[in-house]
């Protein structure tokens, strides 16, 4: 049986390393094929403990962390993900970044995702001055010859817990594919959840 966590603020700093062989698994799959460097990882995922308000709900099965979900205030996130906000005069104040929700792919499918997430806009809408989360998704092509037969996009779970995607607002991150020279750029389509006024 899967337990839950909720790690807060500095405190998320002793799960950095667990999440990034997370999300490096993760990753690695289609349509991200990246291709996963620790050192960036660590990199990248310390804006979460430098972060007052930086929220980790982990799931866990003994030990091993199963799954995730990342979040922090947008305007204290990287350039990659305020930029667009910032380009189209839109406030990036009262609304949440979500990293990334990540479950292992073994333990899919039995509702654990829905339940992590219920914890962390539990927590988000605790903070009070919150109005919208936003999550970024990298969408796949209908006709990419690579996507795998079983693809499942994620657009119905975020659809089912209340996200609305926005395709005005894209944003670009960049990373190293496998197998490739060197770092590319990736579109990420954002998608935003109004939360109920506190
Ligand atoms: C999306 C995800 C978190 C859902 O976790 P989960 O524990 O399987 O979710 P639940 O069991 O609560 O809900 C099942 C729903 O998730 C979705 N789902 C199931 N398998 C999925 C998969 N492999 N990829 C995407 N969504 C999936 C479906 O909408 C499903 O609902 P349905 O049965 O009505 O079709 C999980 O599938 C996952 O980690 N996918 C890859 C995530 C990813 O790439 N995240 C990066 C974006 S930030």
């Amino acid at each position: 049986m899967e337990k839950i966590e909720i790690i807060k603020g500095a405190d998320t700093k002793k799960y950095v390393e667990s999440i990034a062989n997370l999300r490096m698994a993760n990753f690695r799959d289609y349509p991200y094929s990246y291709e996963g460097d620790m050192a960036l990882e660590k990199k990248y995922l310390s804006m979460y403990p430098n972060s007052k308000e930086s929220l980790f709900v982990v799931a866990k099965d003994g030990d091993k962390v199963i799954g995730v979900i990342t979040g922090m205030p947008l305007h204290e996130s990287d350039d990659d993900c305020t930029g667009i906000y910032l380009e189209k005069n839109i406030p990036t104040i009262g609304i949440y970044y979500v990293g990334e929700i990540i479950v292992l792919d073994k333990y899919r499918d039995h509702g654990l995702g829905h339940k992590m997430w219920k914890e962390f806009e539990k927590q988000v809408q605790g903070l009070k001055h919150f109005k919208q989360i936003v999550i970024r998704e990298l969408e796949a092509s209908e006709k990419d010859p690579k996507k795998p037969k079983n693809y499942i996009p994620i657009d119905n779970f975020l659809k089912d817990i209340g996200f609305v995607r926005h395709p005005e607002l894209v944003s670009y991150s960049h990373w190293k594919e496998i197998g490739a020279a060197k770092e590319t750029k990736h579109a990420l389509v954002n998608w935003l959840k109004p939360l109920k006024a506190a």
